[in-house]
C-alpha cells in the first residue's frame, strides 16, 4: 500500500491492516530472495497420457527437419485480429487465438460457427502447405471457451464459475466440460483457455467470477473434472472424438493479488501460494491437462511470465507437467526488462509459447536473433518445441480427419442446454425466504428489474465480446431470459407473468419477482473499490421500495459475479436468491422459484455459497478460516424450502467511507452523491425535472455578460486504470439557452471546447461521452483528479444536468473536440 497515496487509498490501507490476516505477513527470512520458490516444499504430481516413445520419436523426426525459424514459430501465437493466413508463409507461427474482441475472417466478431470454422481452415491450409524448406505442422487454434464456447453466437452458455462453485457437483462439471469441448470442436477450434483455477481471496477483483470458490478444496475438486470433461481421459481424448485441449490458468496467484487488483501483485508467503492458489494445479496435471497459462500477475513483485523457479522448477519439475506453458495476452511484455516484441527472459524462465497477440512479428524476429546468438539456449528452444508438438500430436492434430468440424447442431443443442439448465438450478443459493417462495404457478406475477429479460446481464463478461458488453437480444438465438422461463412456468400452472422492467403495472400483481444486479464486465473493468452494490445510486433499492410501498411482496433474483453488500436490498425483499451469472438458460431459475399451482416446490434449492457473503461493504478479504471471520452468510450457507428462511432486519451502514465506495458517480437523481460536492461561481442553480424523475436534474444558468463555472470536487482519484480500460465521462444534459460564447468542459486541469457540440444540441435530453484518454490528451493529470467535472461558460447560456458518471461505451466514443 502506497503510504503517500490519495486519501481513499490510505483509508483502504488502514482497513486492510486492521484485518489480522495471515496473507499480510511477509516472509521476512526470505525477503532477499523475493519471488523465488522452493520446489521441495510443493506437492509432487505427474502428467499422464502425454509422453510415449512412439510420439516422442515422431517429434524427434520432425524437429530434425525444422529450421530455427520454424522452431521459434511454434513458440509464438498471434491473434486473428492482427494476423492473416498468408502471413504464415513468412512467419511460420504455430498457433493462433481469437481474443475476446477479435472477429473471424471476413465476418463480424459476433458470428455463428461457420465463419469460425472457415477461419480455422484458412489458417491451417497455409500452415500445411507443401513448400520448399517448410515442415507442414498443423496450427493450434485457441479461444476463451470459458463458460461454454462463449465467444460464438448460438453456443450454450453455462453459468460462470462463481455459480458452478455453488453447485458442489464435480460430476456435473465434467459433463459441462465435455459439452463445451464438443461445441468448440464443432466450430473448428482446438483449444479452450480454461479452466480458471484462481482461488479469489478479495472479491473486489473483477475476475472473481471466473473462479469457482474462495475455498481451495472446491477448486481442487473441480480442476481435474473440468480437464477430463474438456480433454477426455488422459492419452485418449482427441479432436477426432470431440475433445479439445484445456488450459489451466492463470499460474499462479492471480486470485491473491493485493486489494484484488487485476494483474497485480500477490505479496504472500510461499506457503500460502501453495496452500491456497496452487490447490487446483496438481489435480489438473494428474488429469492430463495439456497446457497451463502463465498469469499476468506477480508474486512478491516478480512477474509470473519471468519466474523461472515457478514455471520451470515447480510446474515442470516438481509437479511433473509435460505439456506446454502458454503466456497471457502480451504478458511477457510486462516482465522487467522486456517489451512485447522483445523478451528472451520469458522463454528462458520456462514459457513455451508466448501469446504475442499483436506483437508476433516483432517477437518472432527478435527471438530468432536471440536463439541464433545463444541468448536463448537451443536446448530451451528444443524443449519448448517438443512440448508444443507433443500436445499437438496427442490432441490428434496431425491426423487431418475432423469428424466434429461442422457439426453445428451441437452448438446450442437441446442436450447441452439441458445440462446448462441443470447447472443453473443447482447453482441458485437461497439467502432469505419469508414464506413467499416457491411462487404458486396459479398466481399473477410481475417480473421487474433490468435483468428480467436481458441475456447479456445474465451471461456477464467473456460472452460474445471481451467485456460482455454491446450484445443485443438477436445475438443470443439459443437462449432464454429469466422472464422467459418464468412466463413458461406460470403459464403451465394456469397463472400469468407480466414483464415490466420499471415495475409499473395496471393490474396489481400477487407478487413481484425483481431481477437486478451487476452489468457485464471482465478483466480490469470489473475491479471495484468496495463491495457495496450500486454505491451512490441505489436504483434497484428504489424499485424494491416502490413495489413494497404499493403493498406488493417481492422476490429478488440477484445477478452478480461475486457476493456484494446488499443489506438494504435484502431488507426490502421478502425472498432473496443469489443467481450469479447463469448464462443462456434463464429457465433454470423458474424451475426452482416457481412451484406447482398450489405452491408446492417443483425442485428444491441445493446450491450453497462457495464465497463468503459480506456483512459490510468493507470486508474485502472475507475468507473462511481467517481470524475474525464474521460474514453475513458463511461459506457453505444456503437455505432449502424445508427451512425457516426468515431474516431479522439487517444493518444498513455500509461500513466503508463513502469516498471509497463511490469514485464514479458525480451527479444522479438531482443530487451530487458523496463524497463529491458541487460549487457554482457566477452560475445560478435550480432544481428541474429530468426525463423520468421529478426534480431529478439541475438547471444551470449563466447570466448575460458574465463568465462562470459549475464545478464538482471530491477526494483525489487515480483514474489511470480506468483511462487505460477506455472508460469515459458520460453526461446527460439538455441545452436550455444556446451558447453565446465559448463553453469548456474540464476534468482537473485538462479541458475541451464543447461549444460546437452544445450549439448543435437542440431541446431534448442528450448524452455526451468524453473518453478519459481524450481528457488526458488535453492535459488532465489522470492520476490525481480532484475535480472530475467542471463546466465554464460565458453568459447568456443555460443547460440542465441530469446524470454524470464514469461509464463504458461498447461502441467506443471519439474525442468530441
Ligand atoms: C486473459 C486470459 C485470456 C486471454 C485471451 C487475457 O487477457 O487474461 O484469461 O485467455 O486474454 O483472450
Ligand atoms: C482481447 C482479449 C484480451 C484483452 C487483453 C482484448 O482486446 O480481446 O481477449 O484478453 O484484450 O487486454
Amino acid at each position: 500500500m502506497k503510504r503517500h497515496g490519495p486519501m481513499w487509498m490510505t483509508l483502504m490501507g488502514a482497513m486492510i491492516a486492521a484485518a489480522p490476516l495471515a496473507a499480510q505477513q511477509k516472509d521476512v527470512a526470505k525477503a532477499e530472495e523475493a519471488g523465488v520458490a522452493h520446489p521441495d516444499l510443493w506437492p509432487e504430481a505427474q502428467s499422464p497420457g502425454l509422453v510415449d516413445s512412439e510420439t516422442e520419436a515422431f517429434i524427434t523426426d520432425l524437429m530434425d527437419r525444422m529450421s530455427v525459424r520454424e522452431k521459434v514459430g511454434q513458440m509464438i501465437q498471434g491473434d486473428i485480429g492482427s494476423i492473416k493466413p498468408e502471413d504464415l508463409r513468412e512467419y511460420p507461427v504455430g498457433s493462433i487465438l481469437a481474443g475476446g474482441s477479435s472477429p473471424p475472417l471476413n465476418a463480424p466478431d459476433r458470428s455463428g460457427p461457420k465463419p469460425w470454422l472457415e477461419t480455422s481452415r484458412a489458417f491451417n491450409e497455409v500452415a500445411l502447405e507443401e513448400r520448399e524448406g517448410h515442415v507442414p505442422i498443423p496450427l493450434m487454434f485457441g479461444i476463451d471457451a470459458v463458460h461454454g464456447n462463449s465467444n460464438i453466437v448460438g453456443a450454450t452458455l453455462f453459468p460462470h464459475n462463481v455459480g458452478l462453485g455453488a453447485m458442489h457437483d464435480p460430476a456435473l462439471i465434467r459433463r459441462i466440460g465435455k459439452a463445451t469441448a464438443e461445441e468448440t470442436a464443432a466450430a473448428g477450434i482446438d483449444w479452450a483457455f480454461g479452466p480458471t483455477l484462481a482461488v479469489p481471496q478479495d472479491e473486489r477483483w473483477g475476475r472473481a467470477y471466473e473462479g469457482y470458490s474462495e475455498d481451495p478444496d472446491v477448486v481442487r475438486s473441480y480442476a481435474g473434472q473440468m480437464v477430463l470433461g474438456l480433454q477426455g481421459e488422459p492419452g485418449k481424448g482427441t479432436i477426432q472424438n470431440g475433445r479439445v485441449a484445456a488450459s489451466a490458468k492463470h499460474f499462479l496467484g492471480d486470485g491473491g493479488t493485493k486489494d484484488g487488483i487485476d494483474q497485480g501483485d500477490a505479496d504472500i508467503p510461499e506457503s500460502e501460494l501453495i496452500r491456497i492458489h496452487n490447490a487446483g494445479y496438481p489435480a489438473a496435471i494428474e488429469a492430463g491437462v495439456k497446457t497451463v497459462m502463465a498469469s499476468f500477475s506477480s508474486w512478491q513483485g516478480v512477474k509470473m511470465h519471468g519466474n523461472k523457479s515457478l514455471l520451470t522448477g515447480v510446474l515442470k519439475g516438481r509437479m511433473g507437467f509435460d505439456g506446454f506453458v502458454v503466456g497471457d495476452w502480451n504478458g511477457h511484455g510486462q516482465v522487467e526488462g522486456c517489451t512485447k516484441t522483445n523478451c528472451p527472459v520469458t522463454f528462458n524462465a520456462g514459457l513455451d509459447m508466448a501469446m504475442a497477440a499483436d506483437s508476433w512479428k516483432g517477437l518472432f524476429d527478435n527471438t530468432v536473433a536471440q536463439v541464433k546468438s545463444g541468448r536463448i539456449p537451443m536446448a530451451r528452444v528444443d524443449d519448448a518445441v517438443r512440448r508444443i508438438l507433443r500436445v499437438k500430436a496427442k490432441l490428434g492434430l496431425f491426423n487431418h480427419a475432423r469428424p466434429y468440424e461442422g457439426r453445428f447442431r451441437l452448438i446450442g443443442s437441446p442436450e447441452h442446454r439441458a445440462i446448462a439448465r441443470e447447472a443453473v438450478r443447482k447453482s441458485l443459493v437461497l439467502l432469505k425466504n419469508d414464506g413467499v417462495l416457491p411462487v404458486k404457478s396459479s398466481a399473477d406475477v410481475l417480473v421487474a428489474g433490468p435483468g428480467a429479460d436481458d441475456i447479456s446481464m445474465q451471461s456477464g463478461g467473456w460472452t460474445l465480446s471481451w467485456q460482455g458488453d454491446g450484445n443485443t437480444r438477436e445475438d443470443f438465438p439459443n437462449a432464454q431470459s429469466i422472464y422467459g422461463g418464468i412466463a413458461e412456468a406460470m403459464k403451465a400452472g394456469g397463472g400469468s407473468a407480466t414483464l415490466s422492467v420499471d415495475g409499473s403495472f395496471t393490474k396489481k400483481p400477487d407478487l413481484a419477482i425483481v431481477v437486478f444486479g451487476e452489468q457485464p464486465y471482465a478483466e480490469m473493468r470489473g475491479d471495484v473499490r468496495t463491495l457495496e452494490f450500486q454505491p451512490g445510486d441505489k436504483e434497484a433499492l428504489a424499485l424494491l421500495k416502490k413495489l413494497k410501498g404499493q403493498g406488493i411482496r417481492t422476490v429478488s433474483v440477484f445477478l452478480s459475479g461475486r457476493p456484494l453488500w446488499v443489506n438494504p436490498e435484502i431488507n426490502q425483499s421478502d425472498a432473496f436468491v443469489a443467481a450469479w451469472l447463469p448464462g443462456s438458460e434463464g429457465g433454470g431459475v423458474a424451475d426452482v422459484l416457481i412451484g406447482t399451482p398450489d405452491g408446492a416446490p417443483r425442485a428444491d434449492f441445493t446450491g450453497t455459497l462457495s464465497f463468503s457473503w459480506p456483512k459490510t461493504a468493507g470486508q474485502f478479504t472475507l475468507n473462511k478460516g481467517e481470524p475474525g471471520y464474521d460474514p453475513l452468510f458463511p461459506l457453505g450457507y444456503g437455505l432449502t424450502y424445508g427451512e425457516d428462511g426468515h431474516l431479522p432486519h439487517l444493518g444498513e451502514v455500509a461500513g466503508v467511507d463513502a469516498s471509497l465506495a463511490n469514485s464514479s458517480l458525480f451527479f444522479a437523481k438531482g443530487k451530487v452523491p458523496a463524497p463529491f460536492a458541487a460549487a457554482a461561481e457566477g452560475v445560478r442553480q435550480q432544481p428541474t425535472d429530468s426525463q423520468d424523475v421529478q426534480e431529478g436534474a439541475i438547471a444551470l444558468t449563466w447570466p448575460a455578460g458574465a463568465g462562470g463555472t459549475y464545478r464538482i470536487t471530491g477526494p483525489e482519484l487515480d483514474l489511470s486504470r480506468e483511462t487505460n480500460a477506455d472508460i469515459l465521462l458520460q453526461m446527460i444534459y439538455r441545452v436550455d439557452t444556446a451558447p453565446t460564447g465559448k463553453v469548456t468542459l474540464a476534468m482537473g486541469d485538462g479541458s475541451i471546447d464543447v461549444t460546437r457540440l452544445l450549439d448543435k444540441s437542440t431541446g431534448g435530453w442528450q448524452t455526451m461521452r468524453v473518453p478519459l484518454k481524450c481528457l488526458r490528451n488535453h492535459g488532465t493529470d489522470i492520476e490525481h483528479v480532484r475535480s472530475p467535472f467542471a463546466i465554464t461558460a460565458q453568459g447568456p447560456f443555460a443547460m440542465s444536468l441530469s446524470d454524470l458518471r464514469l461509464a463504458t461505451d461498447p461502441a467506443g466514443a471519439a474525442c468530441p473536440d
